[in-house]
């Protein structure tokens, strides 16, 4: 009589092979192998019953399935060879009609769009951009701006040293210096930038932020165009209505020198959080080229006057936009960035 093992040995083999034969994928060859080599495995089972039968049957038995051990050891090695060959079933279908699909688009930064939008409107008046390096000598970001050597701007407390004479400019006003140190009268350029100061970071500071420095250099150049300037950007940036005050003020390079104020762009001039209810709000430095200035770059103080401004270029954008924290515009949260 054939032992009943006989049967569960042939039964086995069977399944086995036919199971292998579809297998197409590496995952499907390796279900195979638990289910029949595994250790809870078929393979286990067969060999535990074949413990339990009597002595003289069991080398047959024993001999039967470790051929068939053996056999489908062998039969797993190369189904997994065939699947591992096999291309993928996806780049089987892969359909050459189907739209591609497109990487995720970046777009510009809201400082660079505001530091664009400033350097349109005066390129429309006549203004071309120029650009200054951000490691300076002290010569352009203090000697030849009229700043003495003791003034407190000059101190490390306010200013980022490299050595003695090579720091990270505080301003973007080297860059008049390096211009008209390059070229004659008539002077008409804006320079953006960045700008470093050791400041403890808050909702409105930062140690690296922007400016756009603009400066006007020609013959009979006066007060009265340095305001229709500043006038003119005012209505284009902010509103056609907004209003502009320049109150007395001093910078060193610059006599006279002014803070301009507009009115404030949320509340229009009649007072709100944002202006600290004044209606107002700074905008930007502003004055005539001091002659120390014209001296220090071989410029005919007698022949040529000039008027030069500086505005923030974060502080224009938190108003543009509404944004109370200026910390936004650095952290690269892109569910800040992807509004603009
Ligand atoms: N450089 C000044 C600052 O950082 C801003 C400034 C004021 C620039 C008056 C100018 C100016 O050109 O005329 O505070």
């Amino acid at each position: 009589m054939r032992p009943p093992v006989t049967d569960q040995l042939e039964r086995i083999a069977g399944e086995a092979r036919s199971l292998l034969g579809a297998a197409s994928t590496p995952g499907q060859v390796e279900e195979v192998r638990v289910k029949f080599l595994g250790r809870k495995g078929l393979f286990s089972e067969l060999f535990a019953s074949i413990a339990k039968l009597p002595s003289q049957d069991r080398p047959t038995a024993g001999q039967a399935a470790n051929r068939l051990k053996a056999e489908l050891t062998a039969l797993l090695k190369q189904a997994a060879a065939r699947v591992a060959r096999a291309r993928p079933a996806a780049v089987a279908r892969f359909d050459p009609t189907l739209p591609s699909q497109r990487p995720a688009m970046g777009h510009v930064h809201p400082l660079s769009l505001i530091i664009e939008e400033i350097c349109d409107i005066f390129r429309t008046l006549g203004f071309s951009v120029a650009e200054g390096p951000e490691v300076e000598l002290d010569w352009y970001n203090f000697d030849a701006l009229n700043i003495p050597p003791d003034h407190p701007s000059r101190d490390d407390f306010d200013t980022f040293y490299i050595s003695d004479h090579v720091l990270l400019r505080s301003q973007t006003s080297t860059v008049q210096i390096r211009t008209m140190e390059k070229t004659r009268p008539p002077v008409r350029i804006i320079a953006p930038g960045r700008c470093f100061r050791p400041e403890t970071e808050d909702a409105r500071h930062a140690a690296v932020f922007h400016q756009v420095e603009g400066l006007v250099v020609d013959e009979g150049i006066s007060f009265s165009d340095l305001k229709a300037v500043i006038h003119m950007f005012a209505r284009q940036m902010f509103s056609p209505d907004v209003r502009v005050r320049f109150r007395p003020s001093f910078f060193p390079f610059t006599e006279p020198s002014a803070e301009v104020d507009c009115t404030c762009p949320a509340c229009s001039g009649s007072g709100c959080g944002t202006c600290s209810h004044s209606g107002w709000v700074e905008f930007c430095g502003a004055g005539m080229v001091d002659p120390n200035v014209f001296d220090a770059v071989g410029y005919d103080k007698e022949r040529y006057t000039g008027f030069a401004f500086g505005m923030g270029v974060e502080r224009i954008a938190m108003r543009k936009y509404g944004i109370k924290d200026l910390r936004l515009f650095y952290h690269g949260d892109l569910r800040f960035l992807q509004q603009f």
